[in-house]
């Protein structure tokens, strides 16, 4: 049977925000208690549309700051970014010849970021999930925490380790593999329950997103205090009290927005924020909002802002990470090419 391994990546694409902590990086710190964990920084996908050099350096380190800032333990568990470890672009390519033309044009996600010019987009963002199968493969991984946008891509990584576990079957087993159960694992969605969907601050209809022009849309986890504070006051409400029942919250996206933050920053429901909140005032919500938000975030800005000036402590934690990962995917690269035929 496969070891149960996740493998989680984040993009260095931008700046991090609430969104991203509260739907993924406070997860993938919550689930290093239950799992064994491989946690990459996925510069390889960041470049599949082009990104500034001086950026995507700073982002990669940005990105590994707020990791061990939330709480992820590099000793216990593996922290890296992708570009380090040489196996994920070498077993994309096995990956690239397994994978059909038609498999790849199936997905939605390349649809929607190439746009209407698919001609100028690049063949490596057409080609990510190959890529993004390598990422959880190259360490036989099991579980992958996904959102509702990569769940197309993680049923690619497993048609493609299926089809890999077929081509190949007879070299499987000669290379001592049960060829029933086959050489790389059906990887799984990590399922932690719902993971809350954060709003625009200044649309509710609108996810909260590094690429929304509005710095006033989004909670960076890099703001300061007060900052954090003047996005809350300047969040876009309706005129309306708070409902007592989350039924009361329907058709009012930024109140519901704005409940779900609460709910999510203090790991309670949208139930309970009502219960308590339920006939207050906007201007008696958000002063509440705020301190929670700073209270959560604040240490966890500190310790990134600590981090980040010291560049060759994030660049150690890196390197300690690359070789640790580099070991599983070396060893799991020389069965591959074995099973190949290389
Ligand atoms: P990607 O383009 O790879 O999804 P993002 O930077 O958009 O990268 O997101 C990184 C992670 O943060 C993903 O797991 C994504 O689901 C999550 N995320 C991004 N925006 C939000 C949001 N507004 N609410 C909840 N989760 C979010
Ligand atoms: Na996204």
């Amino acid at each position: 049977a496969f070891k149960p391994l996740v493998f989680s990546g984040v993009q260095p694409t931008g700046n991090l925000h609430l969104g991203n902590y509260l739907g993924a990086i406070k997860r993938f710190v919550e689930m290093q208690a239950h799992h064994d964990c491989i946690y990459c920084v996925v510069d390889q996908h960041a470049i599949t549309v082009w990104q500034n050099p001086a950026d995507l350096k700073k982002q990669i380190r940005e990105v590994t700051a707020a990791f061990l800032a939330a709480g992820i333990d590099p000793k216990a568990h593996v922290v890296f970014n992708q570009s380090q470890v040489p196996e994920h672009a070498e077993l994309a390519w096995v990956f690239n010849c397994v994978a059909r033309m038609g498999w790849l044009n199936r997905m939605t996600q390349f649809k929607e970021k190439a746009g209407k010019d698919r001609e100028n987009a690049s063949v490596g963002l057409f080609a990510y999930p190959t890529l993004m199968a390598a990422d959880i493969l190259v360490y036989r991984a099991t579980m992958v925490p996904v959102g509702e946008d990569q769940k197309q891509h993680l049923e690619l990584a497993r048609d493609i380790a299926q089809k890999f576990n077929n081509d190949f079957r007879d070299s499987v087993a000669a290379a001592g593999f049960d060829p029933d159960e086959g050489f790389f694992p059906l990887p799984e969605p990590l399922t932690q329950g719902p993971a809350p969907r954060v709003m625009s601050l200044r649309d509710g209809t609108k996810k909260m997103s590094k690429s929304d022009p509005s710095d006033y849309s989004r909670i960076n986890l890099t703001d300061d205090q007060d900052t954090i504070a003047q996005k809350v006051r300047k969040a876009r409400t309706d005129s309306e009290p708070l409902p007592s029942e989350v039924a009361g919250l329907s058709g009012r996206a930024d109140a519901d927005n704005l409940v779900t933050i609460y709910a999510a920053l203090a790991g309670t429901t949208r139930e309970a924020v009502l219960a308590e909140f339920g006939g207050a005032q906007f201007s008696a919500f958000k002063p509440a909002l705020a301190d929670l938000a700073v209270a959560v975030l604040a240490p966890i800005n500190r310790h990134m802002r600590e981090l980040m000036d010291d560049p060759a402590h994030i660049d150690a934690v890196l390197a300690d990470g690359s070789e640790r990962a580099g070991a599983i995917a070396a060893k799991v690269m020389d069965d591959v090419k074995d099973i190949v035929g290389f």
